[in-house]
């Protein structure tokens, strides 16, 4: 990778991430980007005219996917964040084929971050239909020698995107999704892995419904840390306060309207997302 620490633990020069998502979801990604790595511009592109993606076939995900990494490479992006767990978990070695820059995806920092959690070995992992589907979450977990059971959550998308986060209704779906998924030989499994960029905006609400023995495993925040590691960011904490230079610059590129893209983005950003441009990416 092309970006050293300095001895004194900050970058030499600010690094220009891309961001890419279906939409605003993988701002959960890019809100623990900016808390682990302020230090750095920031390019997020959410696809969110093709929303979603995890109804979706891998053909055509991995196609709007590489479209979307080769325009924010062309913006300047010097690494690319695949924020989205379905194009991670379907298209992540199509990606990188087509990429001049380094890729990291939202699968293996979630399981690497299961797999240290975990004590029993067993674990959970949430996801859209397409990402549970891909099975991308059990390799990684197995290869690590944990076992995984897989659980599509489609309904959590749409609640989420709704405002419905803390809603009897949302919870009543989590209790049935998680009764199922925590049941037979995955009873006593100890780690869930929330497997969607929407997520962790239902955290604490999945933290009540799960069994009380669960660790709550966010591959936003894994990512976060996987991406600092491969810059070489000094842990935040070993940085002394008039070091850090906190001023990320954003720029946020949006397939659907930008207004829109302003408004919800806003909500899971937890603050506002001003600079919007509409991209019209010609198939
Ligand atoms: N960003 C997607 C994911 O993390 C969720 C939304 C969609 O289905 O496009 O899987």
């Amino acid at each position: 990778m092309q970006f050293m620490a300095s001895p004194g633990g900050t970058l030499p020069r600010r690094p220009t991430i891309g961001v890419f998502d279906s939409g605003v979801g993988g701002l959960t990604v890019l809100r623990a980007l900016l808390e682990r790595i302020p230090d750095a511009d920031y390019l997020y592109f959410g696809d969110s005219a093709r929303l979603p993606y995890g109804s979706k076939s891998a053909a055509t995900v991995a196609h709007y996917a590489v479209g979307a990494a080769h325009y924010l490479q062309d913006r300047g992006a010097e690494l690319l964040v695949i924020a989205c767990n379905t194009a991670t978990a379907l298209a992540l070695d199509q990606i990188k084929a087509a990429s001049r820059v380094g890729v990291i995806g939202v699968v293996e920092p979630g399981a690497q971050a299961a797999a240290a959690a975990s004590r029993n070995r067993r674990v959970v992992v949430i996801g859209t239909e397409a990402t549970v589907s891909s099975h991308a979450y059990r390799r990684a977990l197995e290869a690590k020698g944990i076992a995984a059971r897989e659980k599509a959550c489609p309904l959590f998308v749409p609640l989420v995107e709704e405002g419905w986060v803390e809603h009897p209704v949302t919870e009543q779906v989590a209790r049935i999704y998680l009764s199922e998924a925590f049941a037979d030989d995955f009873r006593e499994s100890d780690v869930l892995v929330l497997g969607c960029t929407h997520y962790p905006l239902i955290r604490s609400l999945l933290g009540r419904v799960a069994p009380e023995h669960v660790t709550i495993v966010d591959s936003a925040e894994s990512t976060a840390h996987a991406v600092a590691e491969q810059l070489q960011v000094a842990p935040i904490e070993s940085v002394r306060s008039h070091e850090r230079r906190a001023y990320p610059r954003l720029k946020f590129f949006a397939t659907d309207s930008a207004e829109k893209f302003r408004k919800m983005g806003t909500r899971f950003l937890g603050h506002a997302v001003e600079d919007v441009e509409h991209v019209d990416l010609k198939e």
